[in-house]
């Protein structure tokens, strides 16, 4: 078994330019994301940026694995859109969060207008879920399984599902989609239950209604589409992520994180609480081992959705239309970097307890991993051999490091 030693323990810290991702699984967490879209891939600043794991290691289709273009006619099933951003992922060694199968936005309007039974609408259902989490059985770490099924006060939102099969649309979903790839983590996700309330205490039942009906759930995404200055307190924050995992859940994640101005431009103490904002974020995931990442919802303001929907709203994110790091981004790299620290140090059980199946593997391979890069991990495909003078060490489960 290996154990380091706290000098070489703090070997195992990202130097000064370490990016998100790597700072995020030094400090413990499983990946720091992206979401990202179809048309954005032909822009090539753009992609440098997301195509580095260390930067991301998790992206979300931000569109294309939505119900309207995998399954737009009946039976007619096409996954162009969101095979195109999976296999971007997998090509940089980045995972993937699916997202989303039932929704009642971005439905075609052959299941939202239709006149439905019971059995007609379980089949259909049925039908979707079995065969896109079929295409890309092994393909996700997650997906989104059902998504915003709540209205504000805790009720459930009238959706066509909804009307026609009642609450048990939603465990009949989990069910659906456990049979189709057992080794995906599922997911409830929706916005405005990061903080506690009667909409994150109606997520919570939702854990225990799946639950209760035999289901598979694995997680609560909390979407935290922000307001700059009017975000939930941390202990707030806090307390909604262990109502989920007191519910049953055993994980939970920051999943379509942005943090918006509502007016435009940001002045120069705006982009301050924005980047306050940002690390109360951070923290609160950080505070709970449980809460395995965080991804924004795309990184840059270029290409937010927010300025099409919010008129006057913007500036989100932790890079500004230029592709130039904000604030926000030196607060989260900050705080990250501050519990990587703190992890390396104190957190020495931790990597005497890691599995051996993800212990990282020194082979004979021809490659050689610099100094201080990774070297292993779950679901690390990467060259697990460090160049003369580092050794591979176990950091957690999913990170192993150059040290
Ligand atoms: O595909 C059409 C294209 O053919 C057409 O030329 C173009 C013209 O406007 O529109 C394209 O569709 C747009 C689509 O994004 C893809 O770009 C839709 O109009 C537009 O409404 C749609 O917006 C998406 C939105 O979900 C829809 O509700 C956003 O990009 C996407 O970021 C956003 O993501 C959601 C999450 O899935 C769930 N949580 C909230 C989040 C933000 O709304």
């Amino acid at each position: 078994m290996h154990i380091l030693t706290s000098t070489t323990a703090l070997l195992a810290i990202p130097g000064a330019a370490a990016q998100l991702n790597q700072l995020a699984k030094a400090a413990g967490k499983l990946y720091f994301g992206s979401a990202t879209d179809n048309n954005e891939l032909s822009d090539s600043a753009y992609v440098k940026i997301l195509k580095d794991s260390n930067m991301f290691g998790q992206i979300t289709p931000g569109n294309g694995q939505k119900w309207q273009y995998t399954e737009s006619s009946q039976g007619s099933f096409s996954y162009d859109s969101g095979d195109e951003i999976v296999n971007f992922a997998k090509t940089n060694n980045q995972i993937v969060r699916c997202h989303t199968l039932v929704w009642y936005s971005q439905l075609p309007s052959w299941v939202s207008d239709g006149s439905w039974s019971t059995s007609q609408l379980t089949s259909v259902v049925n039908t979707h879920i079995a065969n896109e989490v079929g295409h890309y059985k092994g393909k996700c770490y997650s997906w989104d399984v059902v998504n915003e099924a709540l209205n504000e006060d805790g009720t459930y939102r009238d959706n066509v599902f909804y009307k026609v099969l009642g609450e048990s649309y939603i465990p009949l979903a989990f069910k659906v989609a456990a049979a189709a790839d057992s080794s995906a983590k599922l997911y409830y996700n929706d916005y405005n239950i990061e903080g506690t309330g009667s909409k994150q205490a109606a997520a919570a039942k939702i854990v225990k209604l799946v639950k209760d009906a035999g289901a598979k759930i694995d997680g609560v995404g909390m979407q935290a589409h922000l307001i700059v200055g009017s975000i939930p307190s941390q202990s707030s924050l806090e307390s909604a992520i262990k109502s989920y995992l007191s519910a049953g859940a055993t994980e939970v994640a920051y999943t379509e994180l942005d943090i918006r101005f509502s007016s435009l431009p940001a002045s120069d103490s705006g982009l301050k609480q924005q980047a306050d904002d940002y690390t109360t974020v951070t923290k609160a995931c950080l505070a709970n081992k449980a809460c395995v990442g965080i991804t924004i919802w795309d990184y840059t303001d270029k290409y937010s959705w927010i300025p099409s929907v919010f008129n006057g709203a913007g500036a989100a994110l932790l890079w500004d239309e230029n592709l130039k790091q904000k604030p926000a981004y030196t607060a989260v790299s900050s705080v990250l970097k501050a519990a990587a620290t703190k992890s390396a140090v104190s957190d020495t059980a931790t990597v005497t307890t890691l599995s051996t199946a993800i212990k990282p593997t020194a082979t004979a391979d021809a490659c050689a991993v610099a100094k201080y890069g990774q070297c292993g991990g779950k679901g690390f495909s990467g060259c697990t051999a460090c160049a003369a003078g580092a050794s591979c060490a176990a950091t957690n489960d999913y990170y192993s490091q150059c040290v």
